[in-house]
């Protein structure tokens, strides 16, 4: 007697889809990404992966990556800023022709959650061979980025099967914002002093995306809004790289027209496209909101439906066409939490479609050639 078994459904347990599972696993996810971390008596950042002082020559850092890697990297170098310290997130397939000037107190950080992208592998030699210090932050333990970067740090997401990133990206995001206030504090011989704020927020993520996988909001907006002619994402600050991201995922896995602006790009061209046909999800981190919501309200002028992710009770909710809720929390956070949210309405929108969620057409989940 033979028994039908089709491990790959066996493995995607409840879910239809192995990208549901893995937003499913965030909390998780997360949990295990900050086990240890964390120091529990002084509250601190622990990062013991790294030697004390590994990063205090450290002068200027540069981020490395492709696709939804490089979104968070993105996020990664806003929150190293604000954190005092110089750097920048650059396209790793670019970086041969536009890598600033690099010298042994630069830190060059490959973000790849296979450790095995071609782009991303040459930026991360083209730096070493420029004597860069170079870390990894990646998934995959024995990958070739953790083996050829000087420092590799996991991000203990588990395998990731679906084509379309989902809890890596959060994962690499967290992790690269505990990294860089890791980096700052080597630098700088102090921890920064708006970390206090943060780590009982961070601590409490597993929790608020709990919260936001119970809501049901994603799936109705999907609906009402499926058929348009595009999908706009907005945001500013760490909003930016999440609205980036949100545009990535629709695209991939819906294979409508989707993008990501700063909401204050808006006005100088996108604008052109904006009709009652054109939806616009704007991303409020609780950073300069005001300006955002402005923005929002200049599309929502020319007619396009707005959908605020906020929490509930933000001035953005009275304004826009729909919601989609996220707990309150840092604004070094509230991105993370809004991506949740976009992932759940890319995931539905693809869904009411009928795509083959886990592996769209023409992508594949990691690109080992240039
Ligand atoms: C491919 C995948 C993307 C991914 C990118 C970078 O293009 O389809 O989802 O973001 O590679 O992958 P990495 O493994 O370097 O993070």
């Amino acid at each position: 007697e033979t028994v039908d078994w089709d491990p790959g459904q066996a493995a995607k347990g409840e879910y239809d889809h192995f990208m549901m599972k893995e937003i499913n696993e965030q909390p998780t996810a997360l949990a295990q990404a900050l086990e240890g971390r964390i120091d529990p008596d002084s509250g601190r950042i622990a990062l013991s992966d790294f030697e004390p002082g590994t990063f205090e020559d450290v002068e200027s850092v540069q981020f490395v990556a492709c696709g939804t890697s490089y979104h968070a990297a993105l996020y990664g170098s806003l929150t190293l800023k604000q954190a005092g310290v110089q750097s920048a997130a650059l396209l790793a397939n670019e970086y041969s022709v536009s890598a600033p000037p690099i010298d042994e107190n630069t830190l060059v950080i490959a973000v790849t959650q296979s450790g095995e992208t071609a782009d991303t592998l040459n930026a991360l030699r083209h730096a070493a061979d420029q004597g860069a210090m170079t870390v990894t932050v990646t998934n995959v333990v024995g990958s070739t980025a953790a083996r050829e970067a000087d420092e590799a740090l996991f991000i203990r997401a588990g395998p990731e099967i679906g084509v379309a990133a989902t809890k890596t990206f959060s994962s690499q995001a967290v992790m690269l914002s505990l990294l860089g206030q890791r980096i700052a504090a080597d630098q700088f011989g102090e921890v920064p002093s708006d970390l206090d704020s943060l780590l009982p927020d961070l601590e409490s993520m597993p929790e608020s995306i709990e919260s936001i996988l119970e809501t049901t909001s994603a799936r109705s907006i999907a609906e009402r809004y499926e058929g348009s002619q595009s999908y706009f994402f907005i945001g500013r600050g760490l909003g930016f790289p999440v609205a980036l991201e949100g545009a990535l995922k629709f695209k991939e896995i819906t294979y409508e027209h989707a993008e990501g602006f700063a909401s204050g790009e808006l006005k100088h061209g996108p604008l052109a496209l904006v009709t009652p046909d054109t939806p616009v999800f704007a991303v409020f981190t609780g950073e300069e909101d005001e300006k955002t919501l402005k923005n929002a309200e200049e599309a929502q002028t020319r007619g396009a439906p707005v959908v605020a992710i906020c929490p509930d009770g933000h001035r953005a909710v009275d304004v826009a066409d729909a919601h989609l809720e996220i707990p309150e929390t840092d604004a070094d956070l509230a991105g993370l939490l809004a991506n949740v949210q976009l992932q759940l309405v890319s995931y539905y929108a693809a869904d009411l479609l009928d795509r083959p969620i886990d592996k769209p057409r023409n992508l594949a989940k990691s690109v080992t050639v240039e």
